[in-house]
C-alpha cells in the first residue's frame, strides 16, 4: 500500500455544490455556529520589524493571506503587555499591547484589516491569574493595608502553612508562595510570576467586565476565557479531603462559578454581539450543559479537552477517539453547542501527533485530519500552521525549548531523581513549543517568518513545508483547507446535519454520516497508513464525490492509506 500510495498522482477532487437547505429550515442559527475559527499564536505567525518575534503588524500584513483561508473569526493569544513569563499568559496591563507585538494603533488597523475582509476577531481573556508585575499586585504585596489586597488571595503566616494546594507550573508544585514584605503566602495555580485573582471580590470583578467592555467597544466580537475552570474558590480555604489535594477535580467548577458566568453575561456578553468560550467544560456533562445551555445565560459553546486530551505521547485508539467525539455529539445534539479541534498552542501538531508526519504520508494524513475537523458538528478551531501540515518543531535538546513551566517540570522531575531521558523524549513529542515554532511562510532564511533569528527555533523542514511553495500546488494542504471551508460554508448540512457514527469497531476507519433536511453525507477516513474496508453498510459506488485528498476517491469501500472521502448520499 506504501507504494501505491507513492504512486498516486497527487491531485484533489473536488465537485461544486449547490446549498439546496433553505436558511429559515434551521431553528438556532448563529453565527459562531457557522464560523471556521482560525487560532493565531502572535508570537509566531509574522515578525514585521526584524527582532525576530510575531508581532500585530505581521498579522496584518498577512490579512489576505488569512482571507484566502475562508476562514470567519481570528483567535489571538494574549497581546497584553506582559513580563512574558508564559508567553503573554501572564498580563501586567490589560488595557495596553505587548511592547514585543506592537501599539495599540496596531491593534485598532488589525481589528479593521480583519473586519473589512468580514472576518471577526476572539481576544483571550487571562483573568484567573495577572502577572505579578501588574500594578494590582504591586500594590497588593506591598501592604495588608493596600485597597488592592483583596483582590488576590492570601494566607497570613501567622496562621502557620497554608492548606495544600496544587500549583500546575511550580517547580514544586505548591501553589503558595511567601512573600516576605507582608509575612504571607499568596496563591498561584500557575507559575509564582501568575498569582491567582480572587474571584470572590465582587469589586475585582467589575474590574474584568470593565476590561472586557473596553475590549468589546473597540469592535472585539468574543471572547475566549482562559483557565476559567479555576476561577471559583473558597477564600477560605478548607483543607481538601485527604489524599485528594492533587486531584485537579479539586481545583475547577468551585461553587460560585455560575453566579460569575451569569453576571459576567448580564454585565458583558448581552450587551454585545459576541460569542463566548471557556477553556475547558467542566469535570462532566452535566457541567458542560450548565456553562452553555442557551437558558443558562452563561458562555456561547463548550471546549471539552476529553477527546483532543487523547492524543498523547504512545498514540492513542482510534475506537476511543471516535467513542468519546460521538459520545459529546450526542450530548449535545440537542442542546448547547460544543468546539471541535484537536490542537491548539498547549498540544503539539496536528499531524504529528494524529496523523503521520513521515515525508511519504504526512500531506494525506494532514489533509484528513482536516477533512475531520471541518466535517463534524460544532465550531472548528484550527490552529495556524496546521493548514501547511507543519509538524512538530524538532527540538533536539533541553536548551532549544523556550517555555518555561517546562523547565519548571524538568527541575520537578529532577527533584524526584526520575528519569531525564524519558522527560526529554515526551517533550519532544509533546512539549507545547511543537506547536509555538514560526509559522513557515517560504524557503527563504528564518523561513520568511523574520529577518532576524526568531525567538524560538524553527522546525527543520521549513524549506519544503512552506506556504510560498503550497501556494503553487493546487494539491498542497493549503488549497485542501480552502476547499474544506468553502465547503463547510455553502452547506449548512455540515454545521448543523445530524451525526451519525457508522463501523464503531474499526481501528483503522473513521465513518459517519450527516444529514440535514433530506441531504445525507458521508464521511470516510482513514486513520492508518495501510489500506483499510469502510463497513458502513452503504453503497458508495454511484454516490458523488464533494471532496477527497486523492486523485481518485475509492468508491468501493476500501480506502487508501490517510484517504479522506465526503460523499454526498442524496
Ligand atoms: C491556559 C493557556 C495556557 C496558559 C495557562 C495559564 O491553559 O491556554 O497557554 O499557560 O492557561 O494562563
Ligand atoms: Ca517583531
Amino acid at each position: 500500500m506504501f507504494t501505491s500510495c507513492q504512486t498516486a498522482t497527487k491531485q484533489t477532487q473536488t465537485t461544486p455544490t449547490t446549498p439546496t437547505t433553505s436558511a429559515n429550515e434551521i431553528p438556532g442559527r448563529k453565527w459562531w455556529k457557522e464560523a471556521v475559527v482560525y487560532q493565531i499564536y502572535p508570537r509566531s505567525f509574522k515578525d514585521s520589524n526584524g527582532d525576530g518575534i510575531g508581532d500585530l503588524r505581521g498579522i496584518i500584513e498577512k490579512l489576505d493571506y488569512i482571507k484566502s483561508l475562508g476562514v470567519d473569526v481570528v483567535w489571538l493569544n494574549p497581546i497584553y503587555s506582559s513580563p512574558n513569563d508564559d508567553n503573554g499568559y501572564d498580563v501586567s496591563d490589560y488595557r495596553n499591547i505587548m511592547k514585543d507585538f506592537g501599539t495599540m494603533a496596531d491593534f485598532d488597523e488589525l481589528i479593521k484589516g480583519l473586519h473589512d475582509r468580514k472576518i471577526k476577531l476572539v481576544m483571550d481573556i487571562v483573568v484567573n491569574h495577572s502577572s505579578d508585575e501588574h500594578e494590582w499586585f504591586k500594590s497588593a504585596r506591598s501592604s495588608r493595608e493596600s485597597p488592592y489586597r483583596d483582590y488576590y488571595y492570601w494566607w497570613n503566616a501567622e496562621k502557620g502553612k497554608p492548606p495544600t494546594r496544587y500549583s500546575l507550573f511550580d517547580a514544586k508544585h505548591d501553589a503558595w508562595k511567601f512573600d516576605e514584605k507582608t509575612n504571607s503566602y499568596y496563591l498561584h495555580i500557575f507559575s509564582e510570576k501568575q498569582p491567582d485573582l480572587n474571584w470572590s471580590n465582587p469589586k475585582l470583578r467589575q474590574e474584568v467586565y470593565d476590561i472586557m467592555k473596553f475590549w468589546a467597544e473597540k469592535g472585539t466580537d468574543g471572547f475566549r476565557l482562559d483557565a476559567f475552570q479555576f476561577v471559583a474558590k473558597d477564600p477560605n480555604f478548607p483543607p481538601f479531603p485527604e489524599g485528594t489535594e492533587l486531584s485537579l477535580m479539586n481545583y475547577s467548577m468551585g461553587e460560585h462559578i455560575h453566579d460569575y458566568l451569569k453576571e459576567m453575561n448580564k454585565e458583558v456578553f448581552s450587551k454585545y454581539d459576541v460569542f463566548s468560550v471557556a477553556e475547558g467544560a467542566g469535570r462532566n456533562m452535566q457541567d458542560a450543559h450548565d456553562l452553555v445551555d442557551e437558558d443558562r445565560n452563561e458562555l456561547s459553546m463548550a471546549y471539552a479537552f476529553e477527546p483532543a486530551d487523547l492524543g498523547k505521547f504512545g498514540g492513542y485508539k482510534l475506537t476511543e477517539m471516535k467513542k468519546v467525539f460521538s459520545k459529546w455529539d450526542k450530548e449535545f445534539a440537542e442542546k448547547g453547542w460544543l468546539s471541535i479541534f484537536l490542537a491548539n498552542h498547549d498540544k503539539a501538531r496536528l499531524v504529528s501527533v494524529w496523523g503521520n508526519d513521515k515525508p511519504e504520508f504526512r500531506d494525506y494524513s494532514s489533509k484528513m485530519l482536516s477533512t475531520f475537523l471541518l466535517t463534524m458538528r460544532g465550531t472548528p478551531y484550527y490552529y495556524n500552521g496546521d493548514e501547511l501540515a507543519m509538524t512538530n518543531g524538532g527540538f533536539e535538546k533541553m536548551e532549544e525549548f523556550r517555555d518555561k513551566p517546562l523547565f519548571n517540570m524538568y527541575e520537578f522531575e529532577k527533584s524526584k531523581g526520575g528519569d531525564l531521558t524519558k522527560f526529554l523524549e515526551r517533550a519532544k513529542f509533546e512539549a507545547r513549543d511543537n506547536s509555538r515554532t514560526p509559522f513557515q511562510w517560504s524557503a527563504a532564511d528564518n523561513a520568511g517568518f523574520s529577518t532576524a533569528k526568531p525567538w524560538i527555533k524553527i522546525a527543520p523542514n521549513y524549506k519544503e513545508i512552506n506556504a510560498e511553495a503550497q501556494e503553487k500546488d493546487q494539491n498542497s494542504p493549503l488549497n485542501y483547507f480552502r476547499k474544506l471551508t468553502k465547503l463547510r460554508k455553502e452547506n449548512p448540512v455540515l454545521v448543523y446535519g445530524k451525526y451519525t457514527l457508522l463501523d464503531e469497531a474499526s481501528e483503522s476507519v473513521y465513518a459517519y454520516t450527516r444529514e440535514l433536511n433530506g441531504k445525507k453525507w458521508l464521511i470516510l477516513l482513514n486513520f492508518t497508513d495501510k489500506e483499510a474496508t469502510a463497513n458502513t453498510g452503504l453503497d458508495v459506488s454511484k454516490a458523488k464525490v464533494l471532496l477527497g485528498n486523492y486523485a481518485e476517491s475509492s468508491k468501493d469501500g476500501k480506502l487508501k492509506p490517510y484517504e479522506a472521502v465526503v460523499f454526498e448520499l442524496n
